[in-house]
């Protein structure tokens, strides 16, 4: 009997200690997405999620404003994202946007900071979920598939906002506003990867349902299913491949091995070491939106026991260095070493942060090797992996790195053109 009462005790401790536990445990997960928010999201959502962040600012298209509930991106019907749209979002960024993609954190603080995020958009729990979006079977892409696009395209009013050859530059360009007031951009076309998702699938949901929020208008009630994939195919026909070997879905898409070599590290961009060495192509967001902003970066890496060098490739025009906006380029290490991802201080965007160690062109302690060759930029930068000085980063085995681009040729606005996510780096023995 006492036994069975004991067994009952305990059994009701247990139940009850499944439920307060079960709240306390989505309490500290509560409490750490909003520390991880306000140390990554913050500065451009703002504190409420508003949008008003401090760097909201220097910032085209803006920081999306939370609290009334509008989100682009959407794989259901309805008026609001399901949990895994937001994470895809966080996941991924926003191409041609300020908005970084957070691959680097775990996925149990990316739960965090989405329970968190949900309650600065009341919208996101008082809505109704809606039924996912159907997409129909892809029609095969065939020349005609593609023809057929192209002319749906030029004749039923893409061209008006995106442009005859889908850069973003048709007439009505200009003009558009969203329902923030801001003036709103097409993407370009032809450059990849699209903001709203890249794959077939993701382009026709666009065309079906638009881009809420924006002047992107639902084509699901103009054309047939059929037409809506030949769209698909037409956009698909004029957008340029991406780097060799870039997969905009594969986390290692962000690593980047760092080889040893005996000897020094060559300066010379042309050297057989270099040629060797794995060649990363990084994706950069823009601070401000501008046609022709710099998107692609190759970065390659090169240590010895003493020394780590860069070796930042890109394309540019016109190359400016005298002028009094430069060509430039940085590379960023937090200060602390970094053993979990979430402690990584916000990327700096050019603000000069304390706990970020940013190495310029022209630093001392820092060898600069720059080359404008046949319309591309060749920069070397080399650093001691130990740096005597107190305000420099040394390189340890792994760690994080993130690049930083100047265009001079750009309309000028602060800070760089355009930046990267943060990557991990490994020195290889
Ligand atoms: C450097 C500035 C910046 C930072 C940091 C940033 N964002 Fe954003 N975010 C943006 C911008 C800009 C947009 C709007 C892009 C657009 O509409 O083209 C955006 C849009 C979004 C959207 C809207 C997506 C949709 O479907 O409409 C979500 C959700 C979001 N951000 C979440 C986050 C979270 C969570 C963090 C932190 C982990 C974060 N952002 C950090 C700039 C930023
Ligand atoms: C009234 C102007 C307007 C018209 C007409 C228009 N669009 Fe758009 N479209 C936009 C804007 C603005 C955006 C950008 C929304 C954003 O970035 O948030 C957009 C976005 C898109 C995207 C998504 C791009 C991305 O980065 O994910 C695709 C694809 C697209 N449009 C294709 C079309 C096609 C095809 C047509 C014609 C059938 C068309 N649009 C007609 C204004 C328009």
């Amino acid at each position: 009997m006492k036994k069975n009462l004991l067994l009952v005790a305990l059994l009701l401790l247990t139940t009850s200690c499944q439920k307060s536990c079960r709240d306390s445990s989505s309490e500290v997960s509560m409490q750490r997405g909003k520390a991880l928010y306000t140390v990554h999201c913050a500065s451009c959502h703002g504190n409420q999620g508003d949008g008003k962040g401090p760097a909201a600012s220097l910032l085209w298209p803006k920081p999306r404003d939370f609290t009334i509930g509008i989100f682009k991106y959407r794989t259901h019907r309805g008026l609001i994202p399901t949990d895994l749209d937001l994470l895809q979002t966080m996941k991924m960024g926003i191409p041609g946007s300020s908005m970084p993609g957070w691959d680097v954190l775990k996925t149990n603080d990316w739960y965090s900071i989405l329970t968190y995020f949900k309650t600065l958009s009341p919208k996101l729990s008082s809505e109704k979920q809606g039924a996912p979006i159907d997409i129909p079977e892809e029609t095969k892409t065939t020349p005609e598939s593609i023809q057929e696009g192209r002319q749906l395209y030029e004749k039923r009013g893409c061209i008006a906002c995106h442009g005859p050859g889908g850069k973003g530059d048709g007439p009505g360009a200009i003009v558009l506003k969203d329902v923030w007031g801001d003036r709103i951009a097409p993407r370009d076309l032809t450059e990849g990867p699209l903001k709203w998702g890249n794959l077939p699938r993701d382009i026709y949901r666009t065309l079906m349902i638009g881009v809420p929020g924006t002047p992107m208008p639902s084509y699901e009630q103009t054309f047939t299913k059929k037409e809506l994939w030949s769209l698909v195919h037409y956009i698909q026909s004029i957008q340029k491949p991406f780097p060799k070997d870039y997969d905009p879905s594969n986390p290692k898409r962000n690593l980047l091995i760092i080889n040893k070599i005996n000897g020094k590290i060559p300066m010379n961009y042309k050297e057989e070491a270099w040629a060797k060495s794995p060649k990363i192509p990084v994706f950069l967001k823009p601070l401000w939106h501008e046609p022709g902003n710099t998107e692609w970066i190759t970065v390659q890496a090169l240590h010895t026991e003493e020394e780590v060098a860069f070796y930042l490739r890109w394309a540019d025009d016109k190359a400016d260095r005298d002028s009094n906006q430069n060509d430039g380029v940085a590379i960023q290490l937090p200060m602390d070493k970094i053993s979990n991802p979430a402690d990584l201080p916000y990327l700096g965007i050019g603000s000069s942060s304390q706990k970020i160690d940013l190495w310029q062109w022209k630093d001392n302690g820092v060898l600069a090797n720059g080359v404008y060759d046949q319309g591309e930029w060749h920069v070397i930068l080399k650093r001691s992996r130990a740096p005597s000085n107190d305000n420099k980063a040394p390189l340890t085995d792994v760690g994080y790195v993130s690049f930083e681009l100047w265009d001079g040729d750009q309309p000028k606005h602060a800070g760089p053109t355009s930046f990267s996510e943060w990557m991990i780096y490994e020195l290889r023995p």
